[in-house]
Formats: structure tokens, sequence, C-alpha cells
């Protein structure tokens, strides 16, 4: 049987850098199922769908994620659309429209089938709770607002028109709102997660720690 890790928590807590160390260091495949939302809102909008459309054209979406060197790639069709999935639009619009119940269901296979085929660290706001109900180890990753903005202004800082950090904050706090206040799947901890607070820690410290529990837990 295959080993599942569930990682949530909220936008720029870190995630899925960590989660991409953890899962090198353990030899695991690592899912960012943000970016399947991530897929789904680009193509929306590239087909500027209306909302009463999305249940029926969402079909014809056609989403898979591939392996390549041990890195995830997101496809729409045989397009690669790794590289455009990432902009503040898409961010928001992944938001949005990850609170519908058509777009969940939609992934909802995709993301159950790779974790019964793979052991995976898998990352997302409802992987303890919803997807992997059932998962070894759960752990809820989250850090300050303010602490979270200032990694993403960082991150920005050195990129032309790039956002200041007081729209950066608002963002991820209106974000925030969005993922924990939707009535399907909202952001939440599952009962049996472990919260690990990053705001005061190393990328490498936060990583360490949660190595610390996935063994500890599965006893290795
Ligand atoms: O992790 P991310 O910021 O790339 O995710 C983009 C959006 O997708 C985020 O606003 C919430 C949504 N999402 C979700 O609802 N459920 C998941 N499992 C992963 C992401």
């Amino acid at each position: 049987m295959s080993i599942n890790i569930a990682i949530d928590g909220p936008a720029g807590a870190g995630k899925s850098t960590i989660a991409k160390m953890v899962s090198a260091e353990l030899g695991y495949i690592y899912v960012d199922t943000g970016a399947l939302y991530r897929t789904i809102a680009l193509f929306i909008k590239e087909n500027n769908i209306s909302d009463e459309n999305i249940p029926t054209e969402i079909k014809k979406a056609d989403v898979s994620l591939k392996f390549v060197d041990g890195t995830q790639k997101v496809f729409l069709g045989d397009r690669d659309v790794s590289g455009f999935i990432r902009t503040p639009e898409i961010s928001m619009e992944a938001s949005r429209t990850s609170a519908m119940p058509v777009v969940r269901e939609y992934l909802f296979d995709t993301q159950q089938k790779i974790a019964r085929e793979n052991n995976v660290i898998m990352d997302g706001r409802d992987i303890g709770t919803v997807v992997l109900p059932n998962a070894d180890v759960k752990i809820f990753l989250t850090a300050t607002p303010e602490e979270r903005a200032n990694r993403r202004y960082k991150e920005l800082a050195e990129k032309p028109n790039c956002p200041c950090y007081e729209e950066i904050l608002s963002d991820i706090i209106e974000r925030d709102h969005n993922d924990m206040n939707r009535s399907v799947a909202p952001l939440k901890q599952a009962d049996d997660a472990v919260l690990v607070d990053t705001t005061y820690l190393t990328l490498q410290q936060s990583a360490n720690e949660i190595i610390r529990i996935i063994n500890e837990k599965t006893g290795r």
C-alpha cells in the first residue's frame, strides 16, 4: 500500500518549497494540488467561460499532471501550461473558482488516483480533511499573514512591476478569507493533523520538523 502524507495550510506558508524538500529526502512524489486549481482557472479565463457554463465546459478541460525529472508539470490537453499559472490574476481566479463544488468534484478523482498509486506528499487546502481523510500523516502548515506577505515580497522584489508589501498582504488576507469561508471543503486543520507554525522557522528547520513527525508517525 502506498504511503500518503497530507500537507494543508494557507497560501504562502511555505508548503510547496518545504514539501519538495521533504519529498526529495524521503523519495516520495510531491503533488501540488493548487497547480490543478490554477490550471482550471487558466482554462476558464482563456476560454472566457461564464460561471453558469462552467459545469458543462469543465468537462472539456482535460487537465493532467506529469512528472518530468521528478518535477510536476500541469497540462491542458497536450499543452504544458506550468509557466502560465502563477500570475496574481490566476491566483485570484483559482481562489474564486475553487469554491465551486463542480470544480472540486472534477479534480477529486485525479488527486485520489495519484495517491493510490504512489507514495505521495500532497499539498493543498483540503487534503487531510476531504481528499485523503485516511492519510498516514497530516500536517497543517501555517505562518502569520505578515510573515507570509514578507516572504512573498522578498521573492518578488527583484522582478519588474513588483507589487508593494501592503498589496501583497491584502491579497493574502483576501485569499485566506475566501479559502477558509467557502462552504465546500474550506481550509481548516483536520482533527488529527499536527500543526507546524513556520513563522520563526527557516525552510530547513521546517522541513526537518516535518520529517521528524513523518518518521515518528510511520515508524521509519
Ligand atoms: O496553493 P495555491 O495558492 O497554488 O492554490 C491556488 C488556489 O487553489 C487557492 O486559492 C486555493 C485553491 N486550492 C484549493 O481550494 N484546494 C486545494 N487542495 C489546493 C488549492
